[in-house]
């Protein structure tokens, strides 16, 4: 039964799955519970203060547009779509420039065209490319995040930096799945995962695949 559990906790579909529950929870849902609630407000007001009820509608109005962006920025996370019709180098591009317009954080990159055997490995590479800039532009408080992908002799390297406050690694967070599938997504590639980082230090990563996993 022990043994059960740790395979669940280390799969990384089931990983993937309590990341995305917690997505939604954190956000979509506890907005939308908040929206319940200025609705129950704005039907006490309308026909007191119909300006004040108006006001609050408006308001919800817009959170809905926002509601409705985290739920598609959610789906995208389920299944990275754009990998279908572009090739990884102009899908991390694609990925990048969207989170520059959701981050004040600079994005230097520098990609090389690679083209795995198993287009699996694809999507799992850029997973650990999205967790990794995500948690950049998320926790670093950093002013620049560098991101390289190169295909050397021995190995596809990629390696992302930023300049930020950095975290202690021996301090685990419960319910926080990010680092742990970047290392089980690494181990899917059958390749190796560091992290390095310390407070104040920033954060670096480095992911190496054998060179044979690609054509
Ligand atoms: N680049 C980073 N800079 C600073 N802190 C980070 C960085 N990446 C991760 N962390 C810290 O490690 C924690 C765990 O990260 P992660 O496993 O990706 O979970 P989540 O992003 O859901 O919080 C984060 O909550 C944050 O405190
Ligand atoms: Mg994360």
């Amino acid at each position: 039964m022990k043994n059960e559990k740790k395979e669940l906790i280390f799969d990384i579909q089931e990983l993937d799955r309590r990341r995305i529950a917690r997505d939604l929870h954190d956000t979509s849902l506890q907005n939308l519970a908040h929206l319940v609630h200025k609705l129950e407000l704005a039907f006490k007001y309308v026909d007191v203060d119909p300006v004040q009820a108006k006001l609050i509608i408006a308001v919800v109005q817009q959170n809905i547009n926002l509601i409705i962006e985290e739920i598609r920025n959610t789906i995208f996370n389920l299944r990275p779509m754009m990998l279908d019709d572009l090739d990884l180098k102009n899908s991390i591009s694609w990925l990048l420039d969207k989170q520059k317009e959701n981050s004040e954080m600079k994005i230097v990159s520098e990609i090389d065209d690679i083209l795995f055997k198993k287009e699996s490995d694809s999507v799992e590479l850029f997973r650990i490319i999205q967790e990794c800039v995500g948690n950049a532009c998320k926790h670093s408080q950093g002013s620049c995040v560098t991101i390289s992908l190169k295909k050397r002799k021995d190995a596809v390297v990629l390696h992302i930096k930023d300049d930020g406050i950095g975290f202690d690694l021996e301090q685990k967070k419960e319910k926080h799945f990010g680092l742990l599938i970047i290392k089980e997504r690494a181990k899917a590639l059958s390749g190796s995962c560091k992290i390095m980082s310390a407070p104040n230090q920033g954060t670096e990563i480095e992911i190496k695949i054998p060179v044979e996993n690609v054509k």
